[in-house]
């Protein structure tokens, strides 16, 4: 059976590799790509770069929206696709940590499917199908810990952002790079669970798993844990929303267990990291604590990229507009928009001071 892909964020990292899912699946017709600013031309019959893509998404009629963009900026996308009942496979973590409330209501009246891209939650997401809610005792998230595991706060002090860039396990873009190096990725994902999988934040676990083989793990209350394995590669979870319930086959080599895999386990090290526990504390808080997480995050990136800011001072800018935004649950679109604006302006203040 045909079905129509609508592709934002289409000349990113994991917009490439959907091409070539999309490329080796003659049921998977692209109508539509989008980009932030790199041209798409002919890339599908509706491209755009840049602007405000929902007119695009209307006139294109995909069946299912992969979400690739990075940032606050997908927004509009994930609203657009839940809102109008069409499936969305979601890559931009962010879009759903910043407005999850939102999300979900526009979900319900929706009523399309939202489909994790993430590697984690789309192994969540498998291990989950079944399940009645009241079986799950816990959810495990890994992380690989990224480039900087085991260092101390003192030995992250001078890290640059090209160390930071050259992560172990995963090729992506440079800010999903950064975020996994600061651990602030998996705690966006702490976020991104509980609104996925309605699990309270004590029922969501995160580990470190150096070599991100077990993408995650759901304890069941019979003492049962299931585990999701496979070499890290995002052309999985792509595939698995594209097409979806179907699993279709990709490029991606089965599982050698014969050649000696390292399956170690170990705790988040949150004293070096402190994004983790900041996201923790964001979600237990609710309100729009997570959205202002994110848009003191995504300041703290951009100005450690550009050289601006120090790799603790990620954390530094975060945790202190944290203390400084008010949190009170946001009851429109426009409500969301101005916590996250304001979020901003505290955390690009607070560079000044940090930096
Ligand atoms: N990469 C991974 O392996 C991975 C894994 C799990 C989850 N994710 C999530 O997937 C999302 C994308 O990550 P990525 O690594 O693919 O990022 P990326 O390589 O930086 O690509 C980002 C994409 O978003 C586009 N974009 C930026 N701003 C836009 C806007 N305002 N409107 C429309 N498009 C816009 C960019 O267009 P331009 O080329 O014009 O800038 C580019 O196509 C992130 O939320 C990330 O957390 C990524």
């Amino acid at each position: 059976m045909s079905r129509k892909v609508a592709l934002v964020g289409a000349t990113g990292s994991i917009g490439r590799q959907a091409l070539e899912i999309v490329d080796a699946h003659p049921e998977l017709q692209l109508v539509a790509a989008a980009s932030g600013s790199t041209p798409v031309d002919g890339l599908a019959p509706f491209t755009q770069v840049g602007g405000d893509v929902t007119e695009l998404l209307e006139r294109s009629e995909p069946d299912v929206v992969l979400n690739a963009v990075v940032g606050f900026a997908g927004l509009p996308v994930t609203l657009w696709a839940l809102e109008h009942g069409v499936d969305l496979a979601l890559a931009n973590k962010e879009s759903l940590v910043a407005a999850g409330a939102l999300a979900l209501a526009a979900r319900a009246r929706g009523g399309g499917r939202l489909l994790p891209v993430d590697s984690e939650h789309s192994a969540a997401f498998q291990l989950q199908e079944g399940a009645a809610r009241e079986s799950i005792h816990s959810l495990v998230l890994t992380a690989s810990g990224g480039p900087f595991r085991g260092r101390t706060r003192d030995e992250l002090a001078d890290v640059t952002a090209e160390e930071a860039l050259a992560h172990p396990t995963w090729s992506m873009g440079p800010k999903i790079t950064i975020d996994s190096a600061t651990l602030a990725n998996k705690g966006l994902e702490l976020i991104e669970a509980h609104f996925l999988f309605d699990l309270p934040y004590e029922q969501i676990e995160v580990v470190v798993h150096p070599t991100s083989i077990v993408h995650a793990l759901v304890r069941f209350r019979d003492g049962a844990t299931l585990a999701h394995l496979g070499y890290p590669d995002m052309r999985v979870p792509i595939s698995y929303a594209l097409t979806y319930p179907e699993r279709s086959a990709t490029q991606v080599a089965p599982l050698d267990l014969a050649s000696g895999l390292t399956l170690a386990f170990e705790a988040p090290d949150v004293e070096s990291f402190p994004l983790l526990r900041l996201a923790r504390e964001a979600g237990e808080r609710g309100g729009t604590y997570p959205c202002a997480y994110n848009a003191a995050n995504e300041v703290g990136v951009a100005a450690f990229l550009e050289g601006r800011l120090p790799f603790l001072g990620i954390a530094d800018v975060v945790e202190e507009t944290l203390a400084l935004v008010g949190g009170a649950g946001a009851r429109s679109l426009a409500e969301l928009v101005e916590a996250d604006a304001e979020a901003r302006r505290l955390a690009t203040e607070r560079l000044k001071v940090v930096a």
